[in-house]
């Protein structure tokens, strides 16, 4: 139906890299989506779609830095709802909250201003893609400082090998394509 036309129309404007950033990675670069309106425009209706059927009580948007800035405030907009950011640490002035997680190598930080998710508010995390699972993770953890209740995430894409979604649970991630 329509929403497998859509999925179809966003898989066209996925475009692999093999070899980035590293030798072995096939990256999944989403920016060709961005530079055709109706991909983009595919992917915040099935965001859309599925938020209004799934997560009708949301109240707000947070999006993960960088990517997840480049489609949230669209269906924050399409849902007549708020925006926040997560930002990489250092980037928000004003009183923040942070949390410090695990990457590859190393370990990195992530912070929201204090005031940007009220206690009980329900909201829904959105990035562009889901591997390990560790970014994510990491919000749910910064909402959870902040007693936010997420009802549950959204991305573009899931890299099913890596399994991140085990990393989640038991909380639902919704992605409108796996690799
Ligand atoms: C990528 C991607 C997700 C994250 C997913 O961002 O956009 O945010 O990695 O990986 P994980 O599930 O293993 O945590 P990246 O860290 O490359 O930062 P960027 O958005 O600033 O490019
Ligand atoms: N594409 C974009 N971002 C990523 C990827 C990818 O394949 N893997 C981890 N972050």
């Amino acid at each position: 139906g329509d929403t497998e036309l859509k999925r179809q129309l966003v898989h066209r404007h996925i475009r692999p890299f093999p070899d980035f950033p590293k030798k072995g990675i096939m990256f999944r670069d989403i920016c060709p989506i961005l530079k055709e309106p109706a991909a983009l425009a595919a992917v915040i209706d099935l965001f859309e779609e599925h938020a209004r059927k799934n997560y009708e009580k949301v109240e707000l948007i947070v999006g993960l830095d960088a990517r997840g800035f480049l489609f949230g405030p669209l269906l924050a907009q399409r849902l007549g709802i708020g925006f926040v950011l997560i930002r990489k640490k250092g980037k928000l002035p004003g009183a923040t909250v942070s949390v410090v997680y695990d990457l590859e190598y190393g370990t990195a930080e992530m912070e929201i201003q204090e005031d940007g998710v009220a206690p009980g508010q329900k909201v829904l995390l959105i990035d562009d893609l889901l591997a390990t699972g560790g970014t994510l993770l990491a919000a749910c953890e910064l909402m959870r400082k902040q007693q936010a209740e997420v009802l549950g995430c959204m991305v573009i894409i899931e890299l099913k090998e890596l399994n991140g979604i085990e990393k989640l649970k038991p909380l639902s991630v919704y992605s409108l394509l796996e690799y």
